[in-house]
């Protein structure tokens, strides 16, 4: 096998783990279909035995996420959420975890709802203030979880700050790296421990399918994450991880497309007049553009805009044509969504004041149409904002 962690990003992405098919030639590795393997005596198979604690074609995409992550393992779930189960199987009861305090709504109510019943307790923090991190720290804490940037207001967190302060308390730190994709942030690279994905995004890229990831660095979570996969069941199907590695050879292609739009989409709205604020970690105007530069090496196509009210913002999401109003994000469309009665409804109008997302304000994930078809499509239906 080829040592494919010294080559380039889109070298890795084509060929880490999607090497040709040894029996066959077959460029593409094969959709494994398969619940068991023909063992040719007691205890002696070609590796695998039952398709719950392994398959080749998830094998593959295993191989590929963790070179992509630099990472030393990766583990494919059935969801994003499911991968966030897996990781959470790792705390016992009495443990505490600290997660930033608006992270992915399902998550918060994974761990609410359901951690919280075994006896695993939660601090939410901002953890863009990494001295509130500090301070949260408790003696039986063992993991912070955070996501950067958040959604949908794009803060940042710095993940080698919080990876030290965890790091000096003997805490591993575990990042969702779903907006940004490995191709613009490697989390491991800056202390992280574990990088988690919703798989579902912008590594398959193509809004046909859902999966999750846990990357691992070390011996223990190899062992873990593989343990957790076949005792509790939820992993990828092969045709799935084969819809994924699938997208992963594109991932840096499509990465550069998204940022190219994301940024111009960006400009145009913050020169927008109908537009009172953009967040956009790409604009020197966000508070966090230079930590943005220092952590990530683009800064994506995820965005979210204050157009003032929610009659506003609906004058405008029902008019887009290009645009598809919808939840979910990281496809090759543009989808465009508003928090405040979609994505963040669950959390209540309380919580949204705390965090500052407004009835006003929009998200969009920018696709990769071509990118002057988005821009109008926006400004048309922007002009009907208030009429
Ligand atoms: C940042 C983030 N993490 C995790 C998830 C959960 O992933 P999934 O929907 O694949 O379960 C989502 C879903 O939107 C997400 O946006």
């Amino acid at each position: 096998m080829s040592d494919w962690a010294k080559k380039g990003f889109a070298t890795r992405a084509i060929h880490a783990g999607q090497e040709p098919d040894a029996q066959t030639g077959a460029v593409n590795v094969p959709i494994y279909l398969t619940s068991t393997y023909a063992q040719e005596e007691i205890g002696k198979h070609k590796g695998w035995d039952y398709s719950r604690a392994g398959n080749p074609t998830r094998d593959a995409l295993e191989t590929s996420l963790a070179a992509l992550e630099g990472g030393r393992s990766a583990h494919v779930f059935g969801s994003g959420m499911a991968a966030i189960t897996g990781l959470i199987t790792m705390m016992r009861t009495g443990d505490h975890v600290i997660c930033g305090e608006n992270v992915y709504g399902g998550t918060t109510r994974m761990f609410n709802q359901v951690a919280t019943g075994y006896g695993i307790e939660f601090t939410y923090v901002d953890t863009s203030d990494v001295e509130a991190v500090r301070k949260a720290i408790q003696p039986a804490t063992k993991l912070v979880h955070i996501e950067t940037p958040t959604n949908p207001l794009m803060t940042l967190t710095d993940i080698r700050a919080v990876a030290d302060i965890c790091h000096e308390h003997g805490v591993e730190l575990s990042v969702d790296n779903t907006f940004m994709s490995p191709y613009f942030q490697r989390p491991i690279e800056f202390g992280a421990d574990i990088v988690m994905h919703s798989t579902t995004k912008f590594l398959n890229g193509h809004s046909d399918g859902l999966g999750g990831v846990l990357v691992g660095t070390k011996p223990e979570h190899k062992e873990k994450f593989a343990f957790v996969q076949k005792c509790t069941g939820g992993i990828l199907s092969p045709f799935e991880c084969y819809l994924i590695l699938r997208g992963v050879k594109t991932l840096a292609v499509r990465m550069k497309q998204h940022d190219e739009n994301g940024r111009k989409v960006a400009e145009l709205l913050a020169r927008h007049p109908k537009v009172l604020r953009v967040h956009y970690p790409g604009l020197e105007a966000h508070p966090q553009h230079e930590l943005a530069q220092r952590q990530m090496s683009g800064f994506g196509s995820m965005l979210a805009f204050d157009v003032g009210s929610l009659e506003h913002a609906n004058d405008m999401l029902k008019r887009v044509r290009v645009c598809t109003l919808g939840e979910s994000l990281g496809g090759v469309e543009t989808l465009i969504s508003h928090p405040a009665t979609m994505t963040h409804a669950a959390i209540g109008a309380e919580m949204r004041a705390k965090l500052g997302i407004t009835d006003g304000l929009v998200r969009i994930s920018v696709g990769i149409e071509d990118v002057g078809d988005i821009l109008g499509d926006l400004e048309q239906a922007m002009e009907w904002m208030g009429r």
